[in-house]
């Protein structure tokens, strides 16, 4: 099991762009777990990690985007970019286990900090925004 939790729409921040790429996400972190489930073939596995790597990657890309729109003092998002890079490199290392064998341990340590790194510090972020005037909300709380 590599994520515990589907995706649920109470994870929804009210904040369009965001939710939908967190959907995408989640989407992708549960045919990872299938697969893992199946005994997938581990080209596969690795093929969907990486996958998933990169749309993690352009996602904290967008979120420091968004926090870079913001004033010194509005929001600090020295900790919540330091989660997601902390993601970033213990996804790099599942990869790296499953090329020489796969690690269950690890796999489940990336699944343990996912949703963490992913969804739950940017709710800060998007109250920051919001009250910033950078962005509206969507669909509001
Ligand atoms: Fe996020
Ligand atoms: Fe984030």
């Amino acid at each position: 099991m590599f994520i515990g939790i589907p995706w649920d729409d109470s994870f929804s921040l009210g904040f369009k762009p965001l939710d939908e790429q967190h959907k995408q996400i989640f989407g992708v972190t549960e045919e990872i777990d299938e697969m893992l489930r199946l005994s997938a073939p581990k080209d596969l596995v690795v093929g969907h990690f990486a996958r998933l790597r990169q749309m993690l990657s352009e996602h904290f890309d967008y979120e420091r985007d968004l926090a870079a729109s913001l004033e010194d003092g509005q929001y600090a998002y020295k900790a919540h970019d330091a989660c997601h890079q902390k993601l970033l490199i213990d996804i790099d290392s599942v990869i790296a286990s499953l090329e020489t064998g796969g690690s269950d341990a690890q796999i489940a340590r990336c699944g343990g900090e996912f949703f963490e790194c992913v969804v739950r510090h940017d709710g800060d972020m998007v109250s920051a925004l919001v009250h910033a005037g950078r962005i509206k909300l969507s669909d509001p709380k």
